[in-house]
């Protein structure tokens, strides 16, 4: 934890423009700086940032926030974690108070087994440059295989000497301790007698998320088939093999940027990507796809397409477990290789034009695919084939989402030769048996629902309807609330008061019981609730600065939103230079013109009420309805006079 004062100094001290920087080459533009968005691909840049309002947002994509917000979200950092980044780098000193002794350890242990595992990295990629015997097996057998200088450093590639304990003695010489040694695996110990896990091997160190490294994958150089081809560091406090996946630290933005992650099965295939430019790639190390790395690849992107090995063992291995994919509502793609290749001995027999070309026109949908597979062996033989049908179904019904799975259900009945609706029925059993509970809990609380229904239904949650009005309204919020409004007599102390912007806006709000149907903007004006009486609440400041990225998001578009600005001054009929003069019209003004279109909707939602009341002919509900309706005819024309009398236009 991090207390409040801490992160305002982390916040005073982080500048927008040097954070943006060591990602995005930025030019200057007036008072604003322009780059190439990260977070999507374009040709033509419309990522912004401003220096004055330490603010940054994509006119492409809508991403934007604070210096916090575009740590987080580019380098998939948590919030804590976003302002550790941010205090390093503007050297604010963090306490971290609220940790025990016990956690104080646990960390320094873990800290202690990556500057370990970072020690032997070095080591190993400086063998394999400055040491005779490194250069001459190892960098050798990189070369041998077409892997260029660039991949090997970048992927920080190394050698470990051949001998009994080279590298233990040269590390303990430096003072890391045997205990740290042994947890990361790299020194294999029995009582007395001390060896090297990787003496000999080629070296492939395994990153985290934030680049450090946290294990190894070793490779013989002899084809030996007594040896193992690879070995790999055991797991360990900062290693658990089944939440990593290879590559992933160079493959996180470009995964981003692309909306998509290509899945490999070995490390070599990684690097021949990468050198063919493919970088969005990571790799399972051989083993099949667990949950936790799936949950990895989705902090990213929800499209995986696998690049399979040519071989028919290395298909069928990799249809096992897929539908544990799918379930996570995840669009999977296969991309088969010839017989015989693997994607690295495939990337590097052709030009990387070649390559991304047979990818595209390759990548066949994952259930497509498996249904033609399959379907190729039961052809002939109907019991295969209503085994070929069970196993497809099965496949379709973990599909969370209804559209994708109505479509497949109409593609399979084509391929498969089944009418659809035995296809829908095949898929609704087996979806209900697994969550057959969820049915009854989703039946009973629709039934609940329709007895709680009020009367006038609320606003439609897919889309805003009062979007303008709301948005206006939250600018003037946060620009100018503790602005004073005007001065009114207090009724008590009969003397003036003066009314600020937000107390009014407030108010108006509380009393007619107007919420928003956006979620996020309901969530500022509690926020605003909360916080309106306190001297120092600076809104602009506070929400940009939110912990929930959303809500600074949003705030961002709003402030830097030339677009809503000059829509309200286009709506007013008038151009005014400097609105805080006339916020003592412009304010009640929105909040009329809001309730208008409130006051509209509910209307408009009654009419189609009694639309559908008609039907079942229950009068006293529609007469009901109908006096409600001309109450709010009346307030709607009180409304538009009261508005066409504030009309700025002069
Ligand atoms: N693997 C492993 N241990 C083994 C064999 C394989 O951990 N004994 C993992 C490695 O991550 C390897 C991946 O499985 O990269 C794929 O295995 P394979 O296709 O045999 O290796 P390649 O990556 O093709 O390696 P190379 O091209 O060097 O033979
Ligand atoms: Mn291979």
């Amino acid at each position: 934890m991090i207390d409040q004062g801490t992160i305002d100094r982390i916040m005073d001290a982080s500048d927008i423009v040097e954070v943006v920087q060591d990602f995005v080459t930025l030019k200057r533009r007036g008072v604003n700086y322009l780059g190439n968005c990260p977070f999507h691909n374009e040709k033509t840049p419309s990522f912004t940032v401003s220096p004055s309002k330490q603010i940054y947002k994509c006119f492409g994509c809508g991403k934007g926030g604070s210096p916090v917000n575009f740590i987080m979200e580019h380098e998939h950092l948590t919030y804590f974690e976003a302002l550790k980044y941010l205090a390093k780098k503007f050297h604010v000193e963090v306490e971290d108070k609220e940790e025990s002794q016990e956690e104080i350890a646990q960390r320094n242990r873990r800290e202690s087994l990556m500057i370990v595992s970072s020690y032997a990295q070095e080591y190993f990629s400086n063998f394999l440059y400055n040491e005779n015997e490194g250069r001459n097996i190892g960098l050798s057998y990189f070369k041998e295989r077409g892997i260029r200088e660039d991949i090997i450093k970048k992927f920080q590639l190394g050698y470990c000497p051949d001998g009994k304990d080279t590298f233990t003695r040269a590390a303990q010489k430096q003072g890391y301790k045997m205990e740290f040694l042994e947890e990361t695996g790299l020194s294999i110990k029995r009582d007395e007698w001390v060896r090297d896990r990787f003496g000999g091997r080629v070296i492939f160190p395994f990153h985290n998320l934030a680049g450090r490294v946290i294990a190894f994958g070793g490779r013989v150089l002899k084809t030996d088939p007594k040896v193992a081809k690879y070995l790999n560091s055991p797991e360990s406090e900062i290693y658990h093999k089944s939440k990593v996946l290879y590559g992933i630290f160079y493959a996180k933005n470009a995964i981003t940027r692309n909306d998509k992650c290509f899945l490999v099965e070995g490390y070599t295939d990684v690097l021949s990507m990468h050198q063919s430019g493919i970088e969005n790639v990571v790799a399972s190390s051989g083993t099949s796809l667990t949950a936790d790395q799936i949950r990895l690849i989705r902090r990213f992107t929800s499209n995986i397409t696998i690049i399979y090995d040519g071989d028919q063992a290395g298909i069928k291995a990799s249809l096992r477990g897929i539908d544990m994919v799918l379930e996570e509502g995840i669009n999977v793609k296969v991309v088969p290789l010839p017989d015989g290749e693997d994607p690295d001995s495939f990337a590097r027999s052709m030009n990387s034009t070649a390559l991304m070309e047979y990818i595209q026109r390759e990548e066949t949908d994952f259930i497509r695919f498996k249904t033609q597979l399959l379907l190729k062996d039961a052809e002939k033989d109907p019991v295969a084939k209503a085994r070929l049908i069970n196993d497809i179904v099965k496949s379709i019904s973990v599909i969370p989402d209804n559209i994708t799975r109505s479509v497949y259900i109409k593609e399979c009945s084509n391929m498969l030769e089944v009418a659809e609706n035995i296809l829908y029925d095949e898929v609704r059993k087996l979806k209900y048996k697994v969550s057959e509970d969820q049915l009854i809990r989703e039946k009973r609380e629709a039934v609940q629902q329709s007895y709680s229904k009020p009367l006038v239904v609320p606003l439609a949650k897919a889309k805003n309807p009062c979007e303008i009005e709301e948005k206006a309204l939250m600018r003037v919020l946060l620009r100018f609330f503790h602005h004073e409004l005007f001065k009114i007599e207090d009724e008590e102390t009969k003397k003036e008061r003066v009314v600020k912007v937000g107390e009014y806006i407030l108010a108006e709000l509380a009393a007619d019981n107007l919420t928003s149907a956006d979620t996020v903007v309901q969530k500022m004006i509690d926020e605003f609730m909360i916080h309106q009486h306190e001297e120092f609440f600076n809104p602009e400041r506070y929400f940009v600065q939110h912990e929930d990225g959303e809500i600074s998001r949003k705030v961002s578009g709003l402030l830097v939103d030339k677009h809503t600005e000059s829509n309200i001054w286009r709506k007013k009929g008038a151009y005014v230079e400097d609105e805080v003069e006339i916020l003592h019209l412009l304010v009640p003004k929105l909040i009329e013109e809001y309730k208008l279109r409130r006051v509209k909707i509910m209307i408009a939602d009654m009419m189609k009420q009694i639309g559908e009341l008609q039907l079942t002919g229950n009068m006293d509900k529609i007469i009901e309805l109908q006096t409600i309706i001309t109450s709010l005819n009346r307030v709607e024309r009180e409304l538009s006079k009261k508005l066409g009398r504030r009309a700025i236009t002069s």
